[in-house]
């Protein structure tokens, strides 16, 4: 099998160049068109919306070995789990249900949303922990277990529905916006890479055993179910190892920088279906 390494094609790196240009003013409308443009010329054969599903995408092999392993999802019995939290009660009544529209079925989509009240991204995992605590329960952690199942279950029930991160017309969003872009394109830790580095330059190239996804759609299957973590990882789970793996510090879950750089490729991914929960090797 044709393994190209990282360094290798990292010198090939010419051709994401447009899209490096984190420094420029932000106009997320014309940012959205490049990196579209970027991915479907890069990747031809790729059907748009098969960019959601990652490593599937752009790996013949690995994609039918997932076929085969979806046929009984590892995650199911997690969605089950997130299910039945969702419809039980807290200590006082009230439901998950009652602090999202549509009793938070099918609404995974809408986030992350920026909040006018706080000036800051709201991701579903942050609106479930916001949730517990208006209604006295404490927050959950944000890596795994029940904040993955809470998120699996809602991923679930809006399978297929197109991402639709709205940016609305408030300078605190477009920083937002902005800082999560500049987050992307910054280079970090003692490899010295970005996230762009391996998801932009390098989608499809192997990195030891691993496909590395495409960053479009890159959020739309999370959160993802990984026998290497022998259960489901939450996004901040997911960027903490993609932080270490640069040999960089992983920041605490849900902090601004990983709110904000999910906004950014939520928004780049706007009309791609979610196909979260997802399973990865
Ligand atoms: C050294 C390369 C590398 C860097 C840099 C990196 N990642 Fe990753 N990332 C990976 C690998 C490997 C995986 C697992 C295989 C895959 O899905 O790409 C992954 C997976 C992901 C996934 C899950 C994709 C899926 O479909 O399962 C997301 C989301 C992600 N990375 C985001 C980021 C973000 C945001 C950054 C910057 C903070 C980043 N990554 C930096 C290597 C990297």
């Amino acid at each position: 099998m044709l393994r190209k390494t990282l360094i290798a094609v990292a010198i090939l790196a010419g051709a994401a160049q447009p899209l490096l240009a984190a420094e420029t003013a932000s106009d997320p409308k014309a940012d959205f068109k490049a990196f579209r443009d970027y991915f479907t010329n890069r990747f031809p054969k790729v059907a748009l919306d098969d960019f959601v599903n990652g490593p599937y995408s752009m790996d013949e092999g690995l994609r039918k070995q997932w076929k085969a392993i979806d046929e009984f999802p590892p995650y199911d019995f997690v969605v089950d789990k997130g299910k039945q939290m969702f419809a039980t009660p807290f200590k006082n009544g009230k439901t998950y249900g009652d602090c999202f529209a549509n009793k938070g079925i099918g609404v995974r989509q809408d986030y992350p949303k920026f909040d006018a009240k706080t000036g800051q991204v709201i991701t579903l995992d942050v609106a479930l922990n916001q949730c517990r605590e208006a209604n006295g329960e404490k927050p959950f952690d944000y890596s795994k277990d029940d904040m993955a199942a809470l998120t699996a279950y809602m991923a679930f029930t809006s399978r297929g529905k197109p991402m639709n991160i709205a940016i609305p017309n408030d300078p605190r969003a477009l920083a937002a916006y902005t800082k999560g872009k500049e987050y992307f394109y910054t280079r970090r830790g003692q490899l010295n890479f970005s996230c762009a580095s391996c998801h932009v330059q390098n989608p499809g190239n192997h990195i030891r055993t691993e496909v590395l996804a495409p960053a479009l759609g890159i959020m739309n299957a999370m959160p993802i179910y990984r026998s290497t973590w022998g259960g489901m990882g939450t996004v901040s789970r997911r960027l903490q190892s993609c932080n270490s793996q640069v040999g960089g510090v992983p920041l605490p879950g849900e902090s601004e920088e990983y709110r904000d750089v999910e906004y950014y490729l939520s928004y780049m991914a706007n009309g791609l279906p979610i196909s979260g929960p997802g399973t990865r090797p």
